[in-house]
């Protein structure tokens, strides 16, 4: 939620528009994490000192060509060709919390009406109150809704309160950070202190991308570790601490100067590496509480230890340059109309880059890497916990069965947001699964550290590398779905689907009486990628049925057993994208309430494939029948003949049916998608849900990739 962008040139020659192109592009990049306004910061400055024009500002509402537009048109009032020595900007694409979307909520925020300060942030600042209302007493008039500004304004009071002391700027942010409570990734800039930034985490990602004409002289950062601020708890102390000089750092540090100065360095600040992979692959992962800063071309990292003991163990650290290895490609449109399309149409590979090199399709053997060590720890747990949010929570509840069947324990499916809320009681010997595409969801990240804290195993199913869950969990597996950008998750749910089936097919390797069910599945893997590509050639049959079903007000999704998931997955498709009502309904608790909202013009889908509940599902929709609704049916091939003799017998026996409808016609009320192994079948019986919604969308007009009121990544609770 929100993309952060910041950008650091230390000598490298570019005019001043190159800077600006670069930022608005970063944040093309991280658009899909928030698109209610955007907007850029920037300054230059040369030896002597800052360009006379100190920091710009340009804000806008809506999404980032909005913001293109508006600096283009700016050209008259600012000076686009001058070249510095160095550039810093600073740049933002945001989801809003506080305060609607509006240009002058938009970020940046600035300290003060002549933009002594201004920064970026991408997380909620909770007490953002008690110090608006201080700072208010303090003089300061504020001009947002946003809980933000209060960091801009704050920074500006310390400033002002310690200016004499030569603060500097890294200290500034250290000191005011050490006010916030909630969660940031923040980067800033100031006329007072030309040509450097600082940005710093807590609870949201952040990464810095480096580029350097030389191969850079180090390959990790060390990270000084000193005691950190404190903050008081009361408001009176918060105030009086606030006012004086108390709470400066006394312990001498030394200064780092690691990746530099190099003549010529830039630096990337982003909140993931899609809007950095295209300016360079060496990355640095800031860790909770780190704060980097970069002072005469020179990046240093410094942490306020959290406790005095870990001070007294270790004062100083590393962070490791990493070699990021996404390919540009993969975080482009291509072809495509949207990247939804793409990533859809991706997932005969993505299945197989799931697989890849994990099964041995000869010997029936699966090996996830990043868990085999802890295997014995995890055969021995007392339960298993998959928790997760929305798409990744439905993959575990479409696996649930099949876990529940190769583990022989008890497995417990959890929303992250409701396990938090619960305090639910967990143990040492729990095995705690936190399934997330971004692997930066607040509340699973919560859920993970409430797990960890009490002494559960912690395993990480992600898809993006170097992410905070993938970072924080004891072990775990990567997806290698590669970049999902369209918000709505689509190739990361039926990879996360089988990287579940993969954890349960290691966990019953030794099961005698389970190797011919795991031999069915692993075949069933292995013909995966051709039938997706089965399904996905029915896309204009799809096209079709989403042009006689684009007006509809609301659309149910019914079945059971192992398609339950795939209909709660479907109906969040069709609401996230196309602001129809959709429910995902359980077809055996269809008499218990839901039944009463099927009439005629009630749109019903229905997962009708051959498993063990098919003749329950062939019940459902005969009740669904006889209230006259007209399901359109997603089942096998085999089974079109027997259904809609189900459809024409029950539509005998209900009164408004329209009579005369030729046998050719009914057979297109339903998709058929290729049979497949029960507890696999639920991976193509999505893929039709998927399209449908992104075409009755596009029907609708909106845009697939950047759903309203929706964005990538929640970062916050
Ligand atoms: C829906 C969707 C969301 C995410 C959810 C969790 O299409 O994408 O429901 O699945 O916000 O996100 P991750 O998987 O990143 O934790």
């Amino acid at each position: 939620m929100c993309g952060i962008f910041a950008y650091l040139n230390y000598h490298v020659p570019a005019p001043r528009r190159e800077i600006l192109e670069k930022l608005i592009n970063g944040l093309k990049r991280l658009e899909y994490r928030g698109y209610d306004s955007a907007g850029v910061a920037f300054e230059g400055s040369n030896s002597e000192g800052p360009c006379e024009c100190c920091l710009e500002i340009i804000k806008q509402t809506g999404k980032v060509a909005a913001l293109e537009k508006l600096v283009h048109e700016s050209k008259d009032s600012v000076d686009f060709n001058r070249q510095y020595e160095v550039h810093v900007g600073i740049a933002h694409t945001r989801w809003a919390t506080h305060g609607e979307p509006s240009p002058t909520n938009a970020h940046p925020h600035r300290s003060d009406p002549t933009n002594e300060f201004a920064l970026v942030h991408n997380g909620i600042i909770t007490n953002y109150k008690d110090i608006k209302s201080f700072l208010t007493q303090k003089g300061h008039v504020f001009e947002t809704e946003t809980d933000t500004e209060v960091v801009a304004k704050l920074i500006k009071h310390l400033y002002d309160t310690h200016k004499d002391s030569k603060i500097k700027f890294r200290e500034l942010v250290e000191l005011t950070v050490a006010q916030l409570e909630g969660a940031y990734a923040i980067a800033v800039i100031s006329k007072h202190y030309p040509g450097d930034i600082v940005a710093t985490r807590r609870g949201s990602p952040l990464l810095i991308g480096v580029k350097s004409k030389n191969k850079l002289s180090t390959d990790h950062i060390p990270v000084v570790i000193s005691k950190g601020h404190s903050k008081t708890d009361s408001l009176e102390d918060y105030r009086g601490y606030l006012g004086s000089s108390g709470g400066r750092r006394t312990d001498e540090e030394t200064e780092y100067h690691t990746t530099g100065p190099e003549k010529e360095i830039e630096y990337f600040f982003a909140s993931d590496a899609s809007a950095i992979i295209e300016h360079t692959d060496q990355v640095i992962y800031l860790e909770e509480n780190d704060v980097a800063a970069v002072h005469d071309g020179a990046l240093n990292i410094h942490q306020a230890a959290t406790s005095l003991d870990k001070l007294d163990k270790q004062t100083q650290t590393f962070r490791e340059i990493s070699t990021l290895k996404v390919a540009i490609e993969q975080i482009m449109k291509g072809n495509f109309k949207s990247y939804m399309q793409k990533e859809i149409f991706e997932q005969p590979e993505s299945v197989v880059n799931t697989m890849r090199g994990r099964i041995n399709f000869e010997t029936n053997k699966v090996v996830l890497g990043g868990i085999k060590d802890y295997m014995n720890e995890v055969r021995r747990c007392r339960r298993l916990l998959f928790i997760a949010c929305g798409t990744s929570y439905h993959s575990a509840v479409a696996t649930r069965q099949l876990l529940e069947e190769l583990t022989e324990l008890p497995v417990m499916v959890e929303l992250a947001s409701d396990f938090l809320d619960r305090s639910t009681p967990i143990f040492r010997d729990d095995v705690c699964f936190f399934i997330s595409q971004s692997g930066e969801t607040a509340d699973t990240l919560n859920a993970l550290r409430y797990c960890k804290q009490r002494g559960a195993l912690v395993v990480g199913i992600t898809n993006v590398v170097g992410s905070s869950i993938s970072r924080e969990s004891n072990c775990g597996v990567h997806v290698n779905a590669g970049p999902e950008i369209g918000v709505a998750s689509t190739k990361a749910y039926t990879s996360q689907f089988i990287a579940l089936v993969l954890f349960g097919l290691m966990m019953s390797e030794d099961r005698i009486s389970l190797q011919k069910r795991r031999q069915e599945i692993i075949q069933g893997l292995k013909e995966l990628p051709e039938k997706i590509k089965n399904v996905l050639t029915m896309d204009d049959r799809i096209l079709q049925l989403a042009k006689e079903l684009h007006s509809e007000k609301s659309l149910l999704v019914m079945g059971r057993g192992f398609n339950y998931a795939t209909c709660l997955e479907g109906a969040l498709k069709i609401k996230e994208l196309t602001y129809m009502h959709s429910e995902g309904i359980l077809a055996g608790e269809l008499k218990h309430g839901p039944l009463a909202l099927v009439d005629e013009a009630m749109p019903v889908l229905m997962v009708c494939t051959r498993d063990n509940v098919f003749t329950k599902c062939v019940n459902a929709l005969q009740q669904v029948k006889a209230r006259h609704g007209v399901p359109v049916i997603i089942c096998n091939p085999e089974d079109v003949d027997v259904l809609m003799e189900e459809n024409n017998n029950s539509s005998q026996s209900a009164q408004n049916q329209k009579v005369g409808q030729e046998a050719d016609s009914k057979r297109q009320r339903t998709i058929e998608v290729p049979q497949m192994i029960d507890c696999l079948q639920g991976i193509l019986s999505i893929i039709p849900m998927q399209l449908l919604s992104m075409h009755i969308a596009e029907l609708r007009g909106h845009d697939v990739d950047c759903p309203r009121n929706l964005a990538k990544s929640v970062t916050v609770e």
